[in-house]
């Protein structure tokens, strides 16, 4: 029996949503069908790059309206996320939602709250949930390698943003420690697997100034001098869990080389039993110090290196085997929604100097 394929639309094909249509082209049960976004030159360059041809759409709404469509990816700036988001789930689509899930709480209470009384499948860009790397790293966690989480650290220092306006702009994106460090908040509830009690931030905008020369080396636009940018570029973030456990954000967006990433991103626990477990996802490194062993070192590599970020092809096939096996869950949601709530939090304590009760 031949099997139908899955029909697929893409909203949003900038550097991300480019990144997603490319990956599915790697599942040959899946078909894309549709293509919309609002700059013609992207539409066009994403169709060029398919090689069945594609509907074309630069609205969305139109795209929604598509009988035949099953499943949808929104890859669109961070204040769009729910006004499509909801509208792709109105439509009866799955939906694949790139992260962060809102750029504000209120949004996200909504596409949480709309998600819990449909049946469609919703999956949010959260990679690194499905990341081989940071698997190994959670199932050593809960096998009890460090005993119980005690301080937890995660550094993300890089080079900025892509040189978009939306990026710097905290009213589209929802500010740094939304856009960006959701990926990391969402790996201190991952392991400290708790609730968070309360979180505080020290950050500010120190060297990304209006007028500064940008450029990401993954964007394909040139340098840009940045005409407005009310983002925070540093900071430390603070975060304490109900049991106990405390978690420590760095986050710079203006190391340089912008082509080399200090150190990767480093992820440390110390447990109770006195062990440190660290994890350097870009580097595939995972060392287990302490105890009366031997320092342990593994190395997880990355399935796909050097083709796509730890976790992308993973997430894409969770996605698609929950659609073709109707296999509804909030997980996703409710770890995304979580992680803007912290995101948000660190965001307003930095603001107002201010504890934020979470
Ligand atoms: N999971 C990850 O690791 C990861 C990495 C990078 C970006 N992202 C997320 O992906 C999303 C997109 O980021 P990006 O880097 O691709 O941004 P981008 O600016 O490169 O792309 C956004 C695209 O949306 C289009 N667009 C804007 N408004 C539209 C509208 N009303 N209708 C149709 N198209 C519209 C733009 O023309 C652009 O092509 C963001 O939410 C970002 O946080 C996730």
């Amino acid at each position: 029996m031949v099997s139908k394929k899955i029909q697929i639309g893409l909203i949003g094909l900038g550097d991300m949503g480019l990144g997603h249509m490319e990956c599915l082209k790697l599942f040959p049960h899946v078909a894309v069908v549709a293509l919309c976004d609002s700059d013609k030159k992207r539409l066009k360059t994403a169709s060029g790059r398919l090689k069945k041809p594609a509907k074309l759409f630069s609205s969305y709404q139109k795209l929604l309206a598509e009988k035949d469509l099953e499943a949808v990816f929104v890859s669109l700036p961070n204040f769009l996320h729910a006004p499509v988001g909801l509208a792709v789930l109105k439509s009866g689509k799955h939906l694949f939602l790139e992260k962060p899930l809102a750029h504000t709480v209120a949004d996200a209470k909504k596409l949480l709250a709309t998600a819990k009384k449909s049946d469609l499948i919703f999956q949010v860009g959260h990679v690194y949930r499905h990341s081989p790397f940071f698997q190994t790293m959670a199932n050593r966690v809960a096998a009890d390698a460090i005993g119980k989480p005690v301080l937890i650290w995660c550094h993300e220092f890089r080079q900025p943003f892509p040189q978009r306006d939306w990026f710097y702009d905290r009213k589209k994106s929802g500010g740094t420690f939304i856009e960006k460090n959701c990926h990391h908040f969402d790996l201190f509830n991952w392991f400290a697997n708790d609730r968070p009690k309360q979180v505080c931030a020290f950050a500010d905008l120190r060297v990304l100034k209006s007028g500064t020369k940008i450029s990401c080396s993954y964007c394909p636009d040139g340098p840009k001098v940045l005409k407005k940018n009310n983002t925070i570029d540093n900071g430390w973030a603070m975060v304490e869990y109900r049991h106990g456990a405390k978690a420590n954000l760095g986050l710079c967006m203006f190391v340089r080389p912008p082509r080399e990433i200090w150190r990767g991103l480093e992820l440390g626990i110390i447990g109770s039993n006195g062990k440190i477990l660290i994890g350097n996802v870009d580097f595939g490194v995972m060392t287990l110090y302490g105890g009366s062993k031997k320092e342990e070192q593994m190395k997880i590599k990355n399935p796909h290196e050097g083709k796509w970020h730890s976790g992308m092809v993973e997430e894409h096939e969770a996605f698609l085997h929950a659609i073709r096996k109707g296999k509804k869950s909030l997980k996703s949601v409710q770890t995304a929604y979580d992680a803007v709530v912290l995101g948000a939090g660190a965001e307003q304590s930095a603001k107002k100097g201010k504890i934020i009760l979470v």
